[in-house]
């Protein structure tokens, strides 16, 4: 067992699709391929993994220095620039669209790329499952996170693994207010779900076994419109989960994706649809853009090595879960430009909907009949069921 801690960081960013954002050209995995090895050659990195889910770049990397390590994010960020030119050169769909910013600065969190690291000893034997979505905000990780580590009808060994017994506590994010709270399960597991339930809200950003407080998860909870403030992307995230010997078990970990559960992201970011869980080939969104689509990575990890990957979803159990996705997918499609397969109002904001109120503020007449404007000049607010 090795006596220093290994971090496995997994940044993520949309630099350029093939065609459209469906999916990667594979000019720019190489690209980013060549810039890791390099990094690997200068012991920066002990390894790495570049893969793909729809339109974003994966860079998944085990090193010695920590989490938000500036080298580690610098060098992330010089990669997706590099790749970034590449796409530039063949006119991809969007380049470089989720660097939002024009120079780095000691952490990529905030200026675009998606973020998931975990920082631990490695075990005797380190089995751990890197997930990627496409086409979906972060909180698409609250539900299948909850029920890996606090629902016993999905993971037995909450009840069965002595280890596991007393529980998790999980850390989660107010994204607005961008502070963060930790709830531990089973005993505030009801406080826990009225948060996390509402998952555009609030997210889950970190899970630690309750017995030793050692790390089980970690989930990028980036979220691209409140960056810039305006649309600019899906956030698509990412989320890594240690497994097995007082982690729950592989397939506890996969469980809660054999329900294609509803998400917010889908085409222009503002739709309501299934999450299909696909194997790396299929994870080219391209009904509407969508579904949303997640793989499943999975590594041993051997002296910080990357013993893999394995493609979780390509069993073909998972056939009968990608099936009831089309159905819930086209039962979505069905309400068209209608809630709930569109975002609630206040998702809206980030898109066309405040210039749509402005151009119409002052002709919203009262409803006493008459046709005095009694709303001229006052400021229409929205309010939502979450305001
Ligand atoms: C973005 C995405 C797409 C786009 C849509 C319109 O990640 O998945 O649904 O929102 O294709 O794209 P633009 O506005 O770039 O033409
Ligand atoms: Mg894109
Ligand atoms: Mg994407």
């Amino acid at each position: 067992m090795a006596e220093k801690k290994i971090t496995l960081s997994v940044i993520k960013a949309d630099v350029g699709g093939f065609v459209g954002h469906s999916t990667i050209h594979p000019d720019l995995a190489k690209t980013a391929i060549k810039e890791l090895e390099k990094a690997v050659s200068k012991k920066l990195l002990i390894d790495f993994h570049v893969t793909n889910c729809g339109d974003d770049v994966e860079l998944i990397m085990t090193h010695w220095r920590g989490k938000d390590s500036s080298d580690i994010h610098e060098l992330a960020w010089n990669t997706f620039k590099e790749a970034t030119k590449v796409a530039q050169k063949l006119k991809l769909y969007g380049a470089g669209q989720d660097l939002l910013v024009d120079a780095f600065s000691g952490n990529v969190k905030g200026m675009g790329p998606g973020v998931a690291e975990l920082e631990f000893l490695e075990r005797k034997s380190e089995p751990v499952i890197v997930f990627m979505a496409d086409k979906c905000s972060p909180g698409a990780w609250n539900l299948p996170l909850f029920r890996m580590f606090a629902d016993p009808f999905c993971t037995p060994g909450l009840i069965i693994d002595k280890s596991m017994h007393d529980g998790f506590i999980f850390e989660v994010v107010d994204i607005h207010q961008n502070k963060v709270i930790k709830l531990s399960c089973p005993e505030q597991m009801y406080d826990l779900l009225m948060f996390i339930g509402s998952a555009e809200n609030f997210m889950i950003y970190n899970v630690y076994r309750k017995t030793d407080g050692e790390v089980a998860a970690a989930a990028s909870t980036q979220k691209l419109s409140l960056i810039a403030g305006q649309y600019v992307g899906k956030d698509d995230p990412v989320c890594v989960v240690r497994s097995q010997s007082g982690f729950p078990a592989v397939g506890e970990i996969l469980e809660p994706f054999s329900f294609p559960h509803l998400v917010a992201g889908w085409t222009r970011g503002s739709h309501y649809g299934p999450l299909m869980p696909c194997t790396f080939k299929d994870a080219t969104p391209s009904r509407l853009d969508g579904p949303p689509r997640v793989i499943a990575a999975g590594f041993q990890i051997a002296e910080g090595k990357l013993i893999g990957p394995r493609d979780m979803f390509a069993d073909s159990i998972w056939d009968y879960t990608r099936n009831k996705t089309a159905e819930a997918a086209e039962y979505m499609r069905r309400h068209g430009p209608f809630e709930p397969h569109r975002l609630p109002l206040k998702e809206m904001e980030y898109t066309t909907m405040p210039q749509i109120m402005k151009k119409y503020e002052s002709k919203f007449l009262s409803m006493d009949g008459s046709a005095k404007d009694k709303n001229k000049g006052k400021k229409i607010t929205v309010t939502t069921e979450t305001d």
